[in-house]
């Protein structure tokens, strides 16, 4: 099996950092082979650093960086998340990054990579204004994306920033509705399914017992934002990639509430008939997962890592 080709949108964030420790470990199945940066659960300039940081840790500097969007499309910034911690990696001790930035807006460069690459699958787990700005910018870019996979959203269940909205599509319900009218095919992992992939304390020992570099900012990241949230949120959508037989699934059309308020990011899932009223799918929504096999395959890859 060749390893799966994807670009990585991201915000780390401590589980960001999870979800790039996860992919990492395997090699044989994932090829991570570039990373953009959002702000979201801290501000660019630390998002971009905490990336490069953990590319780092795992002598991955040969995996380019891109800045991105600073700000959501529309929507005022203001949310900053307190559960990563000011730095963004829950209080990591890893140094700061020496690779460099690497040139190019990672609006331009996902439309770039995805264009030379033909068909690119995107893996985004932070707020989706480069991808929204993407589109924007290059509206062929639908003809070189083979999927999205991404970490947001709460269909059937209350949001975790707001009660009806999460994170990601909180801070930019803009960029949100542009990526799910784009016709791209979709996996979305909400809050829905990522809420049952917990850490648990026998997790965490399995982690800190391989005692390695990588295992230890694992096992410290598991802790300290495992401590406030303790949801694998992000690493769900990794393991999609990887093993997407031990998630429950169900098609479904997604829109994204964009007014400003209290509903701003709220997803409207629609899945009976009556509800689709005429409309296709455009999207696979994930509903469930093994939990417990989910938290033996991060250890696994930890330990290759
Ligand atoms: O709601 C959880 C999501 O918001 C995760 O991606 C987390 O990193 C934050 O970005
Ligand atoms: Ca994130």
């Amino acid at each position: 099996m060749t390893a799966l080709r994807f670009l990585y949108d991201c915000d780390p964030g401590a589980d960001d950092a999870l979800a790039m420790l996860l992919a990492l470990g395997r090699p044989d199945a994932l090829d991570m082979i570039a990373v953009t940066c959002v702000a979201g659960n801290v501000g660019l300039e630390p998002v971009v650093s905490n990336a490069r940081r953990i590319l780092e840790l795992c002598g991955r500097q040969d995996i380019p960086v891109y800045s991105g969007a600073a700000r959501p499309i529309m929507a005022s910034r203001g949310r900053v998340s307190i559960m990563h911690g000011s730095d963004g990696l829950a209080g990591s001790t890893l140094p700061a990054p020496v690779t460099p930035v690497a040139t190019g807006h990672a609006a331009n460069e996902i439309s770039r990579i995805a264009r030379a690459e033909g068909k690119l699958h995107i893996c985004a787990t932070g707020p989706l204004t480069n991808l929204a700005l993407a589109l924007l910018l290059d509206p062929e870019l639908p003809d070189f994306v083979s999927a999205i996979t991404i970490m947001g959203g709460a269909a059937f269940c209350p949001g975790n920033t707001t009660p009806l909205a999460e994170f990601n599509f909180t801070v930019d319900p803009h960029a949100a509705a542009i990526v799910f009218d784009s016709g791209i095919p979709i996996t979305m992992l909400g809050l829905d399914v990522t809420r049952q992939a917990t850490v648990t304390g026998d997790m965490i020992e399995q982690v800190k017992a391989i005692d390695t570099p990588v295992a230890n900012e694992a096992a410290h990241l598991l802790i300290n934002y495992g401590s406030k949230d303790p949801c694998l949120h992000d690493p769900a959508a990794i393991a999609w990639l990887l093993k997407p037989e031990m998630f429950d699934t169900v098609q479904s059309h997604i829109s994204i509430y964009t007014n400003s308020g209290p509903a701003a990011g709220q997803v409207i899932a629609a899945v009976s008939e009556r509800h689709l009223a005429g409309r296709l799918p455009n999207c696979t929504l994930v509903t469930g997962v093994d939990a417990e096999e989910f938290r033996k395959l991060f250890v696994d890859a930890v330990q290759e890592g």
